[in-house]
């Protein structure tokens, strides 16, 4: 399955932060933004990964991320001129994609939780139709908001409806099968002028072959595009880390304990971060928690 991180747009809602640094590269606490989606692509178990951003964008990301070798990993790079919707991102990498089975994340959703990495891991394993996930939420109108029959399969899915049909939304993370782009193609834009990542999922609903996920109270998703929400994630990261002496979606952390890279190949990394990330790195290291997986 090949993953895709789109990571564009203006971020109009957090200038100036966002004037002349994209918002996926801002700190959430301890590390760049996109470092949270990329690592909940990792513990899905995907490792072909393709960032999309503005062109303004790109060459930064390129450097924080480097091809992806010393993570175990292979980033390819794409530009979107004009953020034209996230159904775009289907578009922009279709040669990336070729036609197989895609996994796309926001650059600025986190996600957090118990047995995430399992349910993950299931869902990289589609091979026909869509995957979306509920999630319950007390504001749906800022979202897109899926309707859910007694037996948990969607009714129906709207994009930032005035009055939702129930309180669960859509997070920025979905798996298609290998007609994703097809399907894009033949998108009419929004009354917002966007190919509408709703829409794509109603192409899937309309033929029966979109499974809905429940992704319940025990995992956190946080979106970070306000400055009320930026804040909030790296509190709620900064808490959780402090407290449990283990770090939220540390890449490097990831790929050791997938067996992506080797303990030489994390000391050699640690070793260039002469700081507290480079010293935990370095704890994990000498005592792996038993080779215990994430
Ligand atoms: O966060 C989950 C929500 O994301 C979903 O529930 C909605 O269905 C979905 O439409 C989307 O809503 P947003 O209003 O959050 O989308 P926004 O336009 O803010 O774009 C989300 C991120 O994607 C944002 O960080 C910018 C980036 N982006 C957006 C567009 C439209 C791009 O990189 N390219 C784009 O063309």
């Amino acid at each position: 399955m090949r993953g895709i991180i789109l990571a564009g747009g203006k971020g109009t809602r957090l200038h100036p932060l966002t004037h002349s640094v994209s918002k996926q590269l801002l700190p959430v606490y301890d590390k760049p933004m996109i470092y949270y989606p990329l690592s909940l692509l990792m513990l899905a178990g995907i490792r072909d990964i393709l960032v999309i951003s503005a062109p303004e964008s790109l060459e930064a990301f390129r450097a924080l991320l480097g091809d992806g070798r010393r993570w175990g990993l292979r980033f390819e790079f794409r530009e979107q001129s004009e953020p034209r919707g996230l159904a775009d991102a289907f578009l922009v990498g279709r040669d990336f994609i070729g036609g197989k089975p895609s996994c796309l994340i926001l650059g600025d959703n986190i996600f957090f939780g118990h047995g995430l990495p399992g349910q993950l891991r299931k869902c990289a394993r589609l091979k026909t139709g869509a995957i979306v996930f509920a999630y319950p939420v007390k504001d749906p109108e800022r979202y897109g908001v899926i309707e859910l029959d007694s037996r948990g399969r969607a009714v129906s899915i709207e994009e930032k409806p005035a009055k939702p049909r129930s309180h669960f939304a859509v997070p920025g993370l979905y798996f298609y099968d290998g007609r994703a782009s097809n399907f894009a193609a033949g998108l009419k834009p929004s009354a917002r002028g966007e190919i509408e990542i709703t829409d794509l999922n109603l192409v899937y609903l309309r033929r029966g072959e979109l499974r809905v996920e429940e992704m319940g109270r025990g995992t956190a998703w946080l979106d970070a595009g306000t400055h009320e929400s930026l804040l909030q994630a790296a509190n709620f990261v900064q808490a959780v880390e402090d407290r449990q002496g283990l770090m939220i979606s540390c890449p490097e952390e990831v790929a050791f304990r997938l067996g992506y890279i080797d303990v030489k190949r994390l000391r050699r990394l640690a070793e260039a971060i002469p700081n507290a990330y480079g010293e935990y790195l370095l704890r994990l290291s000498r005592e792996p928690m038993g080779g215990k997986k994430p």
